[in-house]
């Protein structure tokens, strides 16, 4: 018997680093997904093909943790495969771990709630990375697009129909725990400062999530801009995501901002369909690199059973 699951990547729309604070974030998943795929061996040990190397260890501890936990002495050979690069910050850790846990579970028949996946994936991550709110993790399990709190405290499905955006990599690759240790730091020595950009932060989050169910893209747009300011004021901001984000909106965005936890990374754009080309070329001009992918897609899946 062979199980093949698939889970999306994520993009963060408003509210990083405020979320790892304990205010809420608005999370989009994307059609790029992870898959993978597994069988039952009769083999003394797992074999694990994971291509991908940053995500290895998420597949592993993974498998280890599910095993223990269920008690399974049983082999398994397992395959993961990307339609995208670790590299980009989509999100490529939280969907592999929670892919593994939905195939591990179909394949030896442990009825897991969705929930039950969020929690054992988020477990391991902060396992594993030691820090994050798990946005990711319930953008890869629930799919759509979410309003969410740090630990799944709250997980709430939006109702939104369309999210054109245009998404731009900024050709460097962050290393978000980094990211989040900085705003930390920062914190510490301008407490003031950071607690009244959190908090801004989320009044816009608040107001977004109002907007973006009534498709009011304009004002998303404005939304979206003011938290890129806010973002440069925690100084997680790079120059070139700067230059990105001023190309998308002078060639006619509604509104752009870094996405994710900053210092490279990803941008994204919310443009009208019809100004669509001329932001993917300014942000080209700039020296962004196009990722094409559609948001608000569906969450975990088995494809193949
Ligand atoms: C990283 O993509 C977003 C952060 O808010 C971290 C997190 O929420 O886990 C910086």
């Amino acid at each position: 018997m062979r199980v093949k699951v698939s889970a999306p990547g994520k993009l963060m729309l408003l509210g990083e680093h405020a979320v790892v604070y304990g205010y809420p974030c608005l999370v989009t998943a994307v059609d790029k997904r992870i898959h993978v795929e597994v069988e039952k061996i009769e083999n003394e040990k797992d074999i694990i093909d994971s291509p991908q190397v940053k995500e290895s260890r998420f597949v592993e501890e993974s498998i280890n943790f599910f095993k223990k936990r269920f008690d399974i002495t049983q082999s398994v050979k397992f395959q993961t495969n990307g339609d995208f690069s670790h590299r980009v910050g989509l999100g490529s850790s939280s969907a592999v771990t929670v892919a593994t846990f939905k195939a591990l579970s179909t394949i030896f028949g442990k009825n897991l709630t969705l929930r039950d996946i969020f929690d054992l994936s988020y477990q391991m991550t902060l396992k594993i990375q030691g820090v994050g709110s798990g946005f990711d993790i319930a953008a890869a399990v629930f799919g759509k697009t979410l309003y969410y709190l740090k630990g799944g405290e709250i997980i709430e499905p939006l109702l939104v129909n369309k999210l054109p955006l245009v998404v731009g990599y900024s050709g460097r690759k962050a290393d978000t725990p980094t990211l989040i240790k900085k705003v930390a730091s920062l914190h510490k020595k301008k407490r003031k400062k950071v607690d009244e950009i959190f908090k801004k932060m989320s009044s816009l989050v608040e107001l977004a999530k109002a907007v973006i169910e009534r498709q009011d893209f304009e004002k998303l747009g404005q939304l979206v801009k003011e938290d890129h300011r806010l973002l440069r004021d925690l100084e997680v901001s790079t120059a070139k995501l700067d230059r990105m984000v001023e190309a998308a909106t002078s060639a006619g965005a509604e509104g752009a901002k870094l996405s994710g936890a900053g210092g490279g990374d990803c941008m994204i754009a919310l443009v009208d369909e019809d100004k669509r080309s001329l932001v993917e070329k300014a942000i080209e001009e700039v020296g962004g690199e196009i990722i094409r992918t559609e948001a608000n897609v569906e969450g975990v899946r088995v494809e193949e059973q």
